[in-house]
This record gives structure tokens, sequence and C-alpha cells, in this order.
């Protein structure tokens, strides 16, 4: 089995049976504020796209870089679809002129033509990437490689079952905007940063005694930063905080700590795996020297890109948006909506948005408990964002639903908090539409041992949809035995509790003998801890 480095989390793996590409990134992400490092525009995308199978994990866009998907990926592949509960991934493939499609299942092997094996577990929580996040497992001849990513499964006991893993691909670096963002004494931030940058190091150490691979592979970051307004955020300075070490840093450490089978997978390296060999060439004659000349790397990659961040920027401006008034249109359906996540963030959340004469300030608050978006008045807030107007124009503007993986993620910001990290927060911001916010909801209420019913006509049913966790009571509509969720129009047959549209998905439900239950009060959810 072959690997070869495409840059960041992207890697080609060739088979005896077949070639997979995962998450082919090249064009800068997140407000044109990320970029894969080091750079691998230069790589030959006309060959290394020429394919079979296409993997993208999930989409994040340093993971799903729709340009190049179009312009270099060959359609003929066929794409491994992770078990997401919506079809937004496949969607935007379809979109982009993929029409073969292998949707997997969870957890389960596929064993391609000639013999390749496959598996993608995938992560469905709201809190994981964009709604989903998944790892592929891949065997061949009998050699196993698992491209954990960036996903944070509880265990890997799925994939150390299926026998003796050869190549663990995994993330290490930061890849989220805390704490630089936050506006906090530079002490308390470098200690803050110090300790997010020790548990990332931990997490990835204590994953990799895990599965015990015979070869580690540090990828899925760091991401580099070429904008002036960011470029403090590379990890160039000395600063201990820095969230976002290099591959030779995290070598470093690694071997440190006494173990020997780390490799650095540069663009362009490539590295050949037998069961008890990988043979490794790097594109460069000295991978050390090469991290050392990293600024020197970051300057001139800079000077390249500085059109492509200029003509982005030029694109960011639109005035004709009334910035308030489409907020209050977008959001207050849905903070009417939600229950678990405007409980779960349980107070009001300010955006301060500076103009484009970098003075004038608009503030605008979304009030969870009040349901509401409105100017802001002085009051005390949970949650309170500095950012462009014109980045907020530009979200509206283009209808963006995930403004975690847009605005967030491009560290174009300022933030300060009254209390702890809050999941709710940014769970309903990358929620913006209907079909997302009631899966989050649905997941919400669902890891609730008591889901509740409820009475819809002459039946009791589960409250929640089978398929994306609608709320029957907003979407259900009894028609004799048969119940429609309108949501996505999947019917029910009520007596059996059998889905009429798809194959498993089964509700729960029997006739109403009794007045409906007294709904339960609606609890408040407990936070898991976050996990960046
Ligand atoms: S959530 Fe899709 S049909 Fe109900």
């Amino acid at each position: 089995m072959r690997v070869t480095g495409t840059g960041h989390a992207s890697m080609r793996i060739d088979t005896g049976a077949g070639s997979i590409l995962c998450d082919p990134w090249v064009n800068p992400a997140y407000f044109a504020s990320w970029f894969p490092f080091p750079d691998n525009s230069q790589l030959d995308w006309e060959t290394l796209g020429q394919v079979d199978y296409l993997y993208v994990s999930h989409l994040h866009r340093d993971h799903f870089d729709a340009a190049h998907l179009k312009r270099f990926i060959s359609k003929k592949a066929t794409v491994l679809l992770p078990a997401y509960p919506t079809s937004e991934l496949e969607d935007e493939l379809r979109d982009l002129g993929f029409t073969s499609f292998l949707r997997t299942t969870s957890n389960e092997v596929v064993e391609l033509d000639g013999g390749l094996k496959v598996m993608i577990q995938a992560l469905t929580s709201p809190t994981d990437g964009p709604i989903g996040d998944s790892s592929l497992w891949v065997e061949y001849d009998g050699i196993r490689l698992l491209n954990q990513n960036d996903a944070r499964p509880t265990d890997l006991d799925i994939f150390s079952e299926l026998g003796h893993v050869h190549a663990q691909m995994i993330q290490f670096s930061g890849a989220i905007w805390y704490p630089m963002v936050y506006e906090l004494p530079a002490a308390a931030k470098t200690a803050f940063g110090k300790q997010k940058r020790d548990r990332q190091m931990d997490r990835t150490i204590r994953y990799i005694d895990d599965l015990k691979a015979s070869y580690v592979f540090p990828i899925a970051g760091p991401p580099c930063f070429l904008d002036d307004d960011l470029w403090q955020f590379n990890d160039i300075h000395g600063d201990e905080g820095n969230i976002f070490p290099d591959q030779q840093v995290f070598i470093d450490h690694y071997e440190g700590l006494g173990y020997d089978n780390g490799v650095i997978l540069l663009p362009g390296t490539v590295s050949e795996l037998t069961a008890d060999t990988c043979e490794t060439t790097h594109p460069v004659a000295d991978v050390r020297k090469f991290f050392e000349n990293k600024e020197e790397h970051l300057r001139e990659y800079q000077a390249r890109q500085r059109p492509v961040i200029e003509a982005a920027k030029a694109t960011w401006r639109h005035p004709e948006v009334d910035v308030l008034g489409e907020m209050k249109r977008r959001i207050e359906p849905l903070l009417e909506e939600s229950v678990y996540l405007a409980k779960g963030v349980g107070g009001p959340i300010r955006f301060d948005l500076v103009g484009y004469d970098g003075e004038s300030v608009e503030s605008i608050v979304v009030d969870f408990p009040g349901k509401e978006v409105r100017a802001a008045a002085d009051e005390k807030v949970r949650y309170r964002f500095r950012t462009e107007r014109a980045l907020i124009e530009t979200l509206l503007h283009s209808g963006e639903v995930d403004w975690v993986n847009s605005l967030f993620l491009s560290c174009r910001f300022s933030a300060a908090r009254i209390g702890q990290y809050n999941e709710f927060v940014y769970a309903f911001f990358k929620c913006l539409s209907e079909e997302r916010l009631q899966y989050a909801e649905g997941w919400y209420a669902e890891q609730r041992p008591d889901a509740e019913d409820v009475k819809l006509g002459d039946w009791v049913v589960q409250r929640r949809c089978p398929h994306l966790k609608a709320d029957l009571t907003r979407f259900g509509i009894i028609d004799g035995d048969q119940l429609t969720c309108q949501l996505h129009g999947w019917r029910f047959d009520l007596p059996s509790g059998r889905c009429l549209t798809s194959v498993g998905h089964e509700i729960r439900a029997h006739r109403a003998t009794t007045e409906a239950p007294t709904p339960t009060p609606t609890p408040t959810p407990t936070p898991t801890p976050p996990h960046s």
C-alpha cells in the first residue's frame, strides 16, 4: 500500500485494487484565513485527481474544497460516503458533478472490487464537525490503515478488532479559535493556550497508545495564516501558548516520550507500507531543515497568495443587506423552535459589528431566553463577539447556515464571555437551517433516557421523527393510521410502527386510550466538556 501526502488532512492511498483520494484541500478556507501548510498547490493535481475513489471526511472547508474538487478530481471517482444524518455532503458533491456514490453504514466493512476493504465510522453529534465527522479504515492485502483524521471517537476498539493497524493518520494540532480570539490579558491567554496545546498532544498520544499502529502519521494540521491580520497565529514566534504546533514539533515531542514510529507526511512525501516496513521518501532533502526555515516558506507562500486574499476581501461587502432585519428574519423562527439549544445557551449573545470605517459599531443581540433578535440594550450578555459587519453581511447574503464553518473558524473576530465555554452557542450557530436545527434538537432530546411521547390525534407517538429528529408536534400530520413528517415527507404506519419511506426508522406509537400524558418538563441539558 502506498500513501502519498497531499497536504493537511489530504492523502492519496494507492493499492493493487484501486486508489482513494482523501480530503483534497488547496484553496483558502474560512474567509481566506486558513491555508494548507506546507503549500500543496504545486503538486501535480491533474494526475493525483485521477482516482478510483474519493473520500471527503466531512464538510469543514479545510476538508471539502469545492473549487478544487470541481476542477481537478475525476468525476468518475466513486465517492465513499459516511453515514451522515443529512444529505448535505452528497448534495454538495453531486452539485460538483460526482454521480457515483457508495453510501456506507457506520462501522461496517465494505469489500470493493479487487479485495479492497473500507470502513467509515461516522460521528454524528451536533458537536462533531458541521453535523458530522468521520474516519476511514482501509485494508488491502493484509495491510491496514486508519485515517482517523480530526474525528474524536470515544475509543478505537472497532478498528483494532479488525486486526493490527499498520498506519494511523491522526490530528495533533489545533483547529479552533480558542483562546486566541478571546479578549484576555496576554498572560492568561498564553496559559490557556499552553493548556490547550498540551491537551491536544495528550489526546493524540492516548489515541496512539490505544491503537498501537506500526506507524503514526501526524496530519490534519496545522493550517497557516497568510493574511497580515492573522499572521500572529502562525507558530513561528516562540509562543508556548500557540495552539498550532507543526508536524516536526509533534514528532520531537513524541520521540521525547520514547516513541520512534512517527512519520511526517509533507505534500509529495511517499510512504510504501508493508507488513513490517514503511519506506518513506520526502520531496525535500532535509525535513528538519524545512521546518527550521518555516518562516521563510510562509513569507514566500504569503507573497504568492496575497492577490488571492485581496480578491477574496473585495467580495465581502454587501451594504444592501439590512443586517438586523435579516438576522431577525433568519434567526427568530429558529429561536422559536429551539428548546434544548436555547435553554443550553441560557442568555443573550451580542454581536458588535464594526463598520467599513473601522470605528462605528452596531450592536445586535440574539436573545435566547426572549427568543428574539434586536438592537442591544444596556444589558449583560453571555457571550460577546466583535467582528466586521462586512463578514456578517456576506454570511447573510449567501444564506450561510453554518457560521462555525465560516465566521468562527476564520478567527476574524474577538470574543468575551461570562462563565464557562458553552457548546450550545456554537451548536446553534452551526444550525441556522430548519433541517440542522431539528436534527440538533432531536439529538439532544434523544440523550435523555425518558424520550418524550406526545399525543397527536388518536395516537401517542414519540415526539421526535425517527428520520432527522424533527419535532412531530410541529411537523407531524396524522391521516388515519398514517403519520407524515412534513420536514422531509417521510411516512409511518402507526399500528406497526413501520417507516413507509425507508427501511429501518421505526416509530414508537400506540393508540391513545387515555388523555395525553402531561408533557415532561423540558430538562436543562448537561453540556459535554468542550472538545476544543
Ligand atoms: S425529519 Fe425528515 S421526515 Fe421527519
